[in-house]
């Protein structure tokens, strides 16, 4: 198969310093990979990449900042061919659009969340892509990049309004990179996990925690960090996975109960729209484009001089 050899190879760890960067760049690091991470002056960049031993380099960075990126990618090329590229730095800022107080949501933490999680995940993973691009194929494949989004960019909550605005930007950006790149041989894919235990949620006391893995229906606890980790690199392994949203890490326990009350609803729809639908109306629902990548045709509307319940 010919998927990317991650032996040999360099990636970036954006966020690397902390969570769940940090045990993806360990992950990364133990599979034979020499790691950049890329992390804020202030993190504790240093002292995880001397805990992670003379294969992970910390850049200290903004992701925010050109020169930044390139830097972190100057030094990941030194270290060997660019093949993997993970963004994970990222920040939440809570509020409501307008609070209870009437006042409105802060504009400028509104635009840092966004530069933050959106536009820098953006500025680092095209520079590394311009980065892998220059590197030799190996069958064909040239780098793979994973960024992170959140549940909340399907499922955001009160107070979300910023972080969802991000995390949607990465989802939405997905496809259209991944199509852009495909020509290179990159593959670009999303993680959108659910409620994970690292130092983001730090603040939050135990029986808080607790309580919010209680709500998860199973596995009724929050995600390890080695679960995302571990879904980097069967990412990177498969070499036919790519311009997807992975979004099924155990999701909100709010998103997963709302499904559950929808069920009878979906199983009727489902029932209707399987197979007859295509023939009914005379068209294929999924469409190959040329590039292979496939999506519904069209949204759900009625069939013209159909009587109503017929769909494309
Ligand atoms: N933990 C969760 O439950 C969860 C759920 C969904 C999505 N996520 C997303 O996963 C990613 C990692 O989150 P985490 O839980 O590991 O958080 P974390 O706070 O442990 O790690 C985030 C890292 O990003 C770094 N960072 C922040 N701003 C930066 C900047 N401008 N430039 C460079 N580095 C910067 C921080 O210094 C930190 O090391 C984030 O994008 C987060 O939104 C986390």
């Amino acid at each position: 198969m010919g998927s990317i050899r991650i032996e040999g190879s360099s990636a970036v760890v954006t966020g690397g310093a902390s969570g769940l960067g940090r045990v993806t760049a360990a992950r990364l690091v133990e599979l034979g990979a020499k790691v950049v991470l890329l992390d804020l002056p202030t993190s504790p960049g240093a002292q995880t990449a001397k805990e992670l031993g003379e294969r992970a380099v910390f850049v200290a960075g903004d992701v925010r900042t050109e020169q930044d990126a390139e830097r972190a990618v100057a030094a990941a090329v030194e270290l060997g061919p660019l093949r993997v590229t993970v963004n994970c730095a990222g920040i939440g800022r809570a509020g409501r659009t307008v609070a209870k107080d009437g006042t409105p949501y802060s504009l400028d933490a509104f635009r840092q969340v966004v530069e933050i999680n959106l536009i820098g995940t953006f500025n680092v993973l095209s520079r590394a892509a311009a980065a892998m691009a220059a590197t030799e194929a190996v069958d064909g494949q040239r780098g793979v990049i994973v960024n992170t989004a959140s549940v909340a960019a399907f499922d955001g909550q009160i107070g979300q309004c910023a972080y969802s605005a991000s995390k949607g930007g990465i989802v939405g950006m997905t496809l259209p990179i991944a199509r852009d790149l495909a020509a290179s041989g990159i593959r670009v894919l999303t993680i959108a996990p659910g409620l994970f235990e690292t130092p983001l949620l730090g603040t939050l006391p135990q029986p808080a925690l607790d309580s919010l893995g209680a709500q998860v229906p199973f596995p009724a606890r929050l995600g390890r960090p080695s679960a995302y980790a571990e879904l980097v690199a069967a990412i990177v392994a498969n070499d036919y996975l790519n311009g997807e949203v992975t979004a099924s890490m155990a999701q909100s326990a709010w998103r997963l109960a709302e499904a559950e009350a929808e069920r009878p609803a979906r199983e009727e729809l489902a029932s209707d729209s399987v197979r007859p639908r295509a023939k009914r109306c005379g068209s294929g629902r999924l469409k190959p484009l040329h590039d292979g990548f496939q999506r519904n045709r069209a949204p759900r509307r009625p069939c013209p001089g159909r009587k109503p319940g017929h769909w494309v």
